[in-house]
């Protein structure tokens, strides 16, 4: 949460801080900021709302400057406004900080620099932050560098920052521990952020920094990366794969609608060099290591939030299914704080679109201490999770920009599925022949969805259409496709405000059923080939309380046919991969919803992409 960007060279540094911010907006958009060294002034432009209000701000001000920092701000201390937007001063004026994360201890360090008549003006941690960082240098008489890192050994919680002195123009300072940060070499030019998107079209080169650890980034002299302990560290340069347009709507209205059309080619891309159907072998190189924990594994223990925590949920499926482990899954923030209990011969997998979750990061940290196996899924190269885990296989879905995630998803559900089938084979759990029908059926599931989206997009937009004004939904759906309606309904809510709740179809005459009337919308998953008279059943009770039923099925019957008043078709599969079809049309119809009711699809209200937060 919260977007960093900086820059120090002999380009101008704001219109480069600008388009850095608009790549890391979906990291939070309450409030933007920037500042820049101009001649002798530190000067801070910032205010509410997105990047483009930053802009309009700084329409016909002086923005000229050759270094310079920015932020996009998520708010988790004091209310998205002008004055708690950052970046923020210190005491002086003389420095000024921007922040990533949150500084646990700010409360009683603020009380006490407030004792020693320090005025803050804003709600937040970071200006605690810079505070703490001048009046340490002032009091101690000491450089800047060694308050930094006196300050930052007293400071308990997150942080990815940088830093800037007004009477030292040619150097910034950068930090991390907990949040990320990366820093882009170009020729005699260096940038700073949270994520390489804002770096790309300058340099491939980065350096990602590990926690603890500092950069002294000069003008003129290259940089220097040291741990907190003052111990100069050698920089690990590596080049970046990322392509720019990755990161264009390429045609698109919004990235979310983007994304959900890459299913087919991101799907592929997480097979790619790992199965080969015709010659019949799964390798999965980033876990080879560590294949025979997961053969030999007596649990896995699964630990993810929101879409990531669904995959793990189909997970929990294709591991029990077919090896024959038993899997636990967990939300990662419940996990890391209820002493779990957790074995040596566990198997920790920690799925991450972004790799920077922080309560799935502290949940590995802890299974790790207690010696358990940990084997990441994540999407973001270099991010933190994989960087902290054992072993792991990165979905390789390209970045994921909408908020709302959708391919990320497909891509940790097909990763997920590579390795169950793969585990299950070795484990001698399935056969032979079962591996091979398995193999053959997941290779052609890009192709499949690509006929989901072909085949149902006008449909979709019509049942949007119809239902959108409706002010809560019901999704249901049975065994591997359960997850796909806890699923559906998260999708709904974050990006049209809906009101959606998942469930197992069973389940809801338990309770939910009390809901349904004439006026609710009820999506039923119904493609499992297993459960199918079962939930024609449910389907049946929704029916018969007048709910509006929109069935997602294989081939339309007519008993189907009767009882909904929206009938989705998609092409057969086997039953482990049906969520990689049935999720498509419940994302289509959420992004279609949203664009109806006219909500900003790809920057939803209160959400960032990355919770580098607790
Ligand atoms: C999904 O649409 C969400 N925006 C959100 O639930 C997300 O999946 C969650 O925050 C976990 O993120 P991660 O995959 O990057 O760890």
């Amino acid at each position: 949460m919260c977007g960093i960007v900086a820059y120090i060279g002999s380009k101008e540094a704001c219109p480069i801080i600008i388009k850095g911010l608009q790549r890391l907006e979906y990291r939070g958009y309450d409030s933007a900021g920037i500042a820049l060294q101009q001649g002798k002034e530190l000067n801070i432009y910032k205010t509410k709302g997105k990047v483009s209000n930053l802009q309009d701000f700084l329409e016909g001000k002086n923005i000229e400057g050759t270094s310079g920092m920015g932020h996009t701000r998520w708010a988790t201390h004091g209310v998205p406004n002008d004055v708690n937007a950052h970046p923020h001063y210190s005491e002086s004026k003389d420095l000024a900080l921007i922040h990533n994360g949150i500084i646990e201890n700010y409360a009683i360090l603020k009380e006490e620099m407030v004792k020693r008549g320090h005025t803050f003006v804003s709600d937040t941690d970071t200006e605690v932050l810079i505070h703490l960082i001048e009046d340490i240098q002032l009091n101690e008489k000491i450089g800047l560098e060694e308050a930094l890192l006196q300050a930052l050994s007293e400071v308990t919680g997150a942080y990815a920052i940088v830093l800037m002195c007004k009477n030292n123009p040619d150097i910034m300072y950068a930090a991390r521990k907990g949040s990320p940060l990366v820093i882009g070499v170009g020729e005699n030019e260096y940038f700073m952020a949270s994520d390489a998107t804002p770096i790309v079209e300058y340099t491939k080169n980065v350096v990602y920094l590990n926690d603890e650890e500092i950069a002294i980034v000069t003008r003129n002299n290259g940089f220097t990366i040291k741990n907190i302990q003052n111990q100069l560290k050698t920089p690990y340069i590596q080049e970046l794969e990322l392509k720019l347009e990755m990161l264009e709507k390429g045609g698109y209205d919004h990235f979310m609608l983007k994304e959900i059309h890459e299913q087919p080619r991101s799907i592929k891309d997480s097979m790619r060099g790992r199965l080969n159907a015709m010659e019949g072998y799964i390798r999965l190189g980033g876990i080879k290591e560590y294949d025979q924990k997961l053969i030999n594994a007596n649990r896995i223990i699964i630990v993810a939030c929101g879409t990531s925590w669904h995959a793990g949920l189909v997970a929990e499926y294709l591991f029990e299914d077919l090896a024959r482990i038993p899997v636990e899954v967990e939300y990662a923030s419940e996990f890391r704080y209820r002493n779990p209990v957790i074995h040596e011969t566990d198997v920790v997998i920690a799925i991450s679109q972004s790799g920077e979750t922080a309560d799935t990061l502290a949940a590995i940290q802890l299974a790790k201490q207690k010696g358990a196996t940990i084997i990441g899924i994540c999407n973001v190269v270099g991010s933190s999770i994989p960087r902290s885990s054992h072993a792991g296989s990165y979905t390789h879905a390209g970045p994921e920009i909408g908020v709302a995630s959708t391919k990320a998803f497909t891509a940790q559900v097909t990763v997920l599925s590579l390795m169950a089938i793969y585990i299950a084979h070795k484990r001698g759990t399935i056969s032979d022949s079962r591996y091979h029908q398995l193999i053959t059926e997941l290779d052609c599931i890009p192709d499949k969805v690509k006929q989901v989206i072909d085949n149902t997009n006008e449909q979709i937009k019509n049942i949007a259409q119809s239902l959108k004004d409706a002010p809560n939904f019901l999704y249901l759906g049975r065994g591997y496709n359960f997850p796909v309606a806890l699923e559906g309904a998260l999708k709904l809510k974050e990006i049209s405000y809906i009101h959606a709740e998942g469930y197992p179809a069973a389940e809801m005459k338990h309770g939910p059923i009390a809901l349904i009337d004439e006026k609710m919308p009820v999506v039923v998953v119904a493609t499992n080939q297993s459960a199918y008279e079962k939930i024609i059943s449910n389907i049946q009770e929704v029916a018969a309380r007048k709910g509006r039923v929109i069935a997602i099925v294989n081939k339309a019957d007519n008993t189907i046919k009767e009882l909904a008043e929206h009938v989705i078709e998609i092409p057969e599969t086997e039953e482990p991969f049906s969520p990689l079809l049935s999720v498509i049309p419940l994302q289509l119809l959420s992004y279609y919803i949203a664009v109806y009711l006219g909500k900003n699809v790809d920057q939803p209200r209160n959400l960032a992409k990355s919770v580098t937060v607790e």
